[in-house]
C-alpha cells in the first residue's frame, strides 16, 4: 500500500508536535506540506523536519490531488470551516479538539464528513494513554464491578492569559472537554445532567469575556454513575491529570506520571518528583499513537474509534455546562 500524504495546517504548539511526530514516527504515512497564515511559523516547521512545501493557504492544500489526509491543528475558531472545505475536497481529517464552539458550526461541519464518508478523528488521546486504558480496561472486565462514582482532575500548571482569546477556548471548551469525553469513554453510555460551580478565583479580568478560571462540574450518566469533573487553571504544584473511579467490587485510579519516581524520606518528610510539566510532555508518546490510530484506519478501512458522535457530544456537554454556570441550575442534556 502507497504512503499516505498528509498536510499539517495550523503550526502552533500542538502543530508543531504533530510535526515531530509524523516527520519521525508514523508508518504509512509523511507530512508532505504544512499551512499557517503565519508564514515564519509554517516555513520554520518545514524546515526543522524536513518537509518539502509550505503555504500560507490551506486551500491550496485542499485543491492537491496528491493530498490523501489533514490534521486540523489551526485556532479553535477555525476547525469547523477546514473540516468542512477538506471532506468536501475528500481529504480524511484528524482534526484537534474541539470542533466548534457552537453546535450549528459542528454539525455543519460534521455533516460535511459524513456527506463526503472520508475518515475522521478527534483529537481526544487520553483515550490512548495506556494508564487511562488501564482504568477503562478495569471497567471493561468487570474488575471494580458496576462504576458508581468517577472522579476526573485535570489542573493546568499556569495562569491563563486574559484577554478576548485568554484560555484558547475558554475552560469549558479547552480544559474540561477532554474530561468529557473521557466520562462519556469510561461509562459507555451518554451524560443526562450537568451541574456546574465556577468562578474567576486566579485571573482577575477574565469575567468580561465570559470565561472562568475554576470550576467544579456534577454529571450524572445513563447508568446511574456520578461523575465529577475538577478543573483549575493554575495548580501550583504542575500539571495535575488523575482519574479515579469505584465500584461496586473496587476501586481503580490513577495518578500523575513524572520524570522518576523515587520517594526521598528526610526530616523534612517524604518528597517526590513533581509530575511532567505540560501536555506536551506527559502526552508526548500518546500524541504519536493516537495519529498512528488514526493512519492505519486509513489505510485499513476501518472506522477511527474517536468519530463524529464524540466530537459532536462533547461540544454539547461543554454547552450545558456553560449554561448551568449561567443559569446556575442543573441542565439536563437531551
Ligand atoms: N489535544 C490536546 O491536548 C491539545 C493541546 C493543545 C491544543 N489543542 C488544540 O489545538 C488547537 C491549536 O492549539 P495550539 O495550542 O497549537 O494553538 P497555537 O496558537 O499555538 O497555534 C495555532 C496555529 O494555527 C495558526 N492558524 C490560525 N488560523 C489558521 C488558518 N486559517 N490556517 C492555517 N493556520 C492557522 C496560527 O497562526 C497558529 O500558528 C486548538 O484548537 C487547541 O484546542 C489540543
Amino acid at each position: 500500500m502507497t504512503t499516505l500524504n498528509f498536510a499539517l495546517i495550523g503550526s502552533g504548539s500542538i502543530g508543531k508536535m504533530h510535526a515531530k511526530h509524523m516527520a519521525r514516527h508514523i508508518d504509512g504515512a509523511k507530512l508532505a506540506a504544512i499551512a499557517d497564515v503565519y508564514a515564519d511559523g509554517a516555513r520554520v516547521c518545514a524546515e526543522q523536519h524536513g518537509v518539502p512545501r509550505w503555504t500560507t493557504d490551506y486551500r491550496e492544500l485542499l485543491a492537491d490531488p496528491k493530498i490523501d489526509a489533514v490534521m486540523v491543528c489551526s485556532a479553535t475558531a477555525t476547525h469547523a470551516d477546514i473540516v468542512e472545505a477538506a471532506a468536501k475536497a475528500g481529504k480524511h481529517i484528524f482534526c484537534e479538539k474541539p470542533i466548534s464552539k457552537t453546535l450549528a458550526d459542528a454539525d455543519r461541519a460534521l455533516n460535511a464528513v459524513q456527506n463526503a464518508g472520508v475518515q475522521f478523528q478527534i483529537g481526544f488521546q487520553r483515550r490512548f494513554d495506556p494508564h487511562f486504558l488501564r482504568v477503562k480496561n478495569a471497567i471493561l472486565n468487570g474488575e471494580i464491578g458496576k462504576p458508581h462514582i468517577v472522579h476526573l482532575v485535570s489542573r493546568d500548571p499556569g495562569p491563563p492569559g486574559v484577554g478576548p482569546i485568554g484560555l484558547g477556548g475558554g475552560i469549558w471548551f479547552d480544559m474540561s472537554i477532554h474530561d468529557f469525553d473521557v466520562a462519556r469513554w469510561l461509562m459507555a453510555c451518554e451524560p443526562v445532567s450537568i451541574y456546574t460551580q465556577a468562578d474567576v478565583l486566579i485571573a482577575p479580568g477574565l469575567e468580561q469575556y465570559g470565561e472562568v478560571d475554576v470550576a467544579v462540574m456534577v454529571l450524572r450518566f445513563e447508568n446511574g454513575a456520578i461523575v465529577t469533573i475538577d478543573n483549575h487553571c493554575d495548580s501550583a504544584y504542575g500539571y495535575d491529570q488523575r482519574v479515579e473511579v469505584i465500584g461496586s467490587a473496587g476501586a481503580i485510579s490513577i495518578g500523575n506520571q513524572a520524570n522518576d519516581n523515587a520517594i526521598l524520606s528526610n526530616t523534612h518528610g517524604l518528597h517526590a518528583a513533581k509530575p511532567l510539566p505540560y501536555f506536551l510532555e506527559r502526552y508526548d508518546a500518546v500524541y504519536c499513537h493516537e495519529v498512528q490510530v488514526f493512519v492505519d484506519c486509513i489505510r485499513n478501512n476501518t472506522p477511527t474509534p474517536v468519530g463524529l458522535r464524540d466530537a459532536r457530544m462533547s461540544v454539547i456537554m461543554a454547552l450545558a455546562a456553560r449554561q448551568s454556570h449561567a443559569e446556575k441550575r442543573v441542565v439536563m442534556i437531551g
